[in-house]
């Protein structure tokens, strides 16, 4: 399937959701993280809460919160996972841009957390935050029925684990000392991209779909969804840190070229990629037909995907 292009009142449509949604989100950290006291340990919460709320375009929350309103599901229950879900994706960030991992100065517009505070506290505030996120699934507030909390801890640890995210960071990080001409083709690093961006946007659609409950076969078309569009979303990052601006972005660009990174820009050119990732975007709405309307919001998500700046 083709995907239509985003209208101009579709784009103030989803600006309106994503305003809306994102400030319930933070309302929700703002009370979930640990308060900025006098205690010695204060740098530590201060660091979470300083990488936190940089920014970011929340967009693991906002598909939690889409899949959830398709399946007309609780509210407070979801915002929670959306929560938990965005302390573990900004742990993920933290981690990436210290100087073992991509080396990076400016994050979300804002200098990295280990340029803001030091390298220590940015460790320990990455663990605090993915920590956080396990801890806020575990409570009776999630959900009262403890099958469930336990099924959306399953989910979060092997989304984020050796089998997941950090398992494709591993050979994001491997690959940059291969020879990416003749080791490297387009099903390997879909492998690589599939697990470092694709498991928690797969694990967005998993968790509403755990919150909610569903037939096997309305699993299979969101999380076929959130595959395809996760993996939409690395071609696009990758793309513009070619052709992106650095101001919107909020980050450097040219750093995957600088540091050999493998990435679908380099294999199939920018045209190629772009188009790549716009199949795939047509392809995730397509999975999502038989709910119509329902799904209006995460097919807007879908167009995002491949039409974002930032
Ligand atoms: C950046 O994620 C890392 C990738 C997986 C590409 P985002 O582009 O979602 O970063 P924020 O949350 O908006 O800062
Ligand atoms: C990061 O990918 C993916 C994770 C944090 C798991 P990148 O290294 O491409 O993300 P950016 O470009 O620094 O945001
Ligand atoms: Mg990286
Ligand atoms: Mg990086
Ligand atoms: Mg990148």
């Amino acid at each position: 399937m083709i995907l239509e292009p985003m209208q101009p009142d579709e784009a103030q449509e989803l600006e309106t959701y994503t305003n809306a949604t994102s400030a319930a989100v933070e309302e929700e950290l703002d009370q979930l993280l640990p308060a900025v006291d006098d205690s010695e340990e204060a740098q530590l919460f201060e660091a979470m809460r300083y990488s936190i709320f940089a920014g970011g375009k929340r967009i693991r929350p906002l598909l939690i919160m889409a899949t959830n309103e398709a399946l007309g599901g609780n509210k407070k229950r979801a915002l929670r996972v959306a929560a938990a879900m965005e302390c573990l994706h900004t742990y993920s960030l933290i981690h990436d841009d210290l100087p073992c991992m991509d080396d990076d100065e400016l994050r979300r517009g804002k200098p990295t957390c280990h340029v803001q505070f030091d390298e220590a506290t940015a460790v320990l505030a990455g663990d605090a935050l993915l920590t956080l996120a396990f801890e806020i699934l575990s409570d009776k507030e999630t959900h009262a029925d403890p099958t469930v909390r336990i099924r959306l801890v399953a989910l979060f640890a092997q989304a984020a684990g050796g089998q997941g995210m950090l398992g494709g960071q591993m050979m994001d990080i491997l690959a940059e000392s291969r020879d990416t001409d003749t080791e490297y083709d387009q099903g390997a690093l879909a492998r690589l991209q599939r697990k470092k961006t694709g498991a928690l946007f797969s694990a967005c659609c998993e968790a509403s779909m755990i919150l909610n409950g569903g037939t096997n076969e309305e699993y299979h078309r969101f999380t076929s969804y959130a595959k395809n569009i996760g993996l939409a979303f690395q071609m696009v990052d990758d793309i513009l840190d070619v052709v992106g601006d650095k101001k919107k972005m909020g980050k450097e660009v040219g750093k995957d070229d600088n540091a050999g990174k493998v990435t679908f820009a380099q294999l199939m050119g920018v045209e190629g990629a772009s188009r790549q990732a716009e199949f795939l975007c047509g392809q995730a709405a397509d999975y999502l037909r038989p709910f119509g309307e329902k799904a209006h919001t995460l097919r807007l998500l879908a167009k995002f995907v491949v039409t974002r700046t930032h």
